[in-house]
């Protein structure tokens, strides 16, 4: 994007990068791994998971962005011991040293991590990689309006700025193009609760949830492809 990011620390005391021209984060300012997990990996996968516990997930982001999500995916697929195939797709990707400030290697010394962020960074885009047993990932450098895929997908984490920064990734053609990217049964997951949102992706033919959102947001979007 054209713009400048500037690292921030949030309220849990993991950073995340803030677009002032866009008066928009990352991540929530209310905590970058809380939210994540929060939104992505316990109402996404997780709920997904419960269903599904005997065979790979398919996961496709919208905005690879810090890779926080997709590294805290695959730390989760690694303690559930449940395999994870993740697509991230990502129109501007972030240099190596911006997301290397960012510090999270600290964030998660604690556990035993099977990789660290730094490794999982670095590795190559458009190829699919095994990053551990439980654990493919293919970073793609392209515009999810561009993107086609002849497989389909379980979950979708759809992660775009907000709709006051990126109002056209939120309009119900893009809802329907989720809709078609999925399997029967698939879920789609956003922080995003927006009204507007909410009837774009009924219109597309999702039974739409509206959820408790983690902290600093009341509610959260999780959508069921019948
Ligand atoms: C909210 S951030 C994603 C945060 C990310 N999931 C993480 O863990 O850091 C939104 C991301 O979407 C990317 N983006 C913006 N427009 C896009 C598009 N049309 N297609 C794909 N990615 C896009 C932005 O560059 C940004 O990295």
């Amino acid at each position: 994007m054209p713009y400048h990011q500037q690292k921030i620390k949030t309220k849990d005391g993991s950073f995340t990068l803030r677009i002032e021209g866009l008066k928009e984060t990352y991540h929530s300012r209310h905590g970058a791994v809380t939210e994540s997990k929060f939104v992505y990996i316990d109402t996404g996968f997780n709920f997904w998971k419960q269903n599904n516990s005997d065979r790979p997930c398919r996961i496709l982001e919208l905005g690879y962005g810090t890779g926080l999500v997709a590294y805290m995916s695959f730390l989760e697929a690694s303690n559930c011991q449940q395999q994870i195939d993740y697509t991230s797709l990502e129109a501007y990707p972030l240099t190596q040293t911006q997301l290397q400030e960012l510090n999270y290697d600290s964030f998660f010394e604690e556990n035993s991590v099977p990789l660290s962020f730094r490794d999982f960074s670095d590795v190559d885009w458009e190829q699919r990689l095994l990053l551990s047993d439980y654990f493919k990932l293919t970073k793609n450098k392209i515009h999810f309006e561009d993107y086609q895929s002849s497989q389909l997908f379980d979950v979708i984490y759809y992660d775009a700025f907000g709709a006051h920064a990126q109002p056209e990734l939120w309009e119900s053609q893009w809802m329907k193009k989720c809709f078609e990217l999925l399997h029967p049964g698939g879920i789609w997951v956003s922080y995003c609760a927006k009204g507007s949102v909410r009837r774009g992706l009924a219109a597309a033919g999702f039974e739409v949830f509206r959820l408790a959102g983690p902290p600093g947001k009341r509610e959260m979007l999780r959508a069921l492809k019948p």
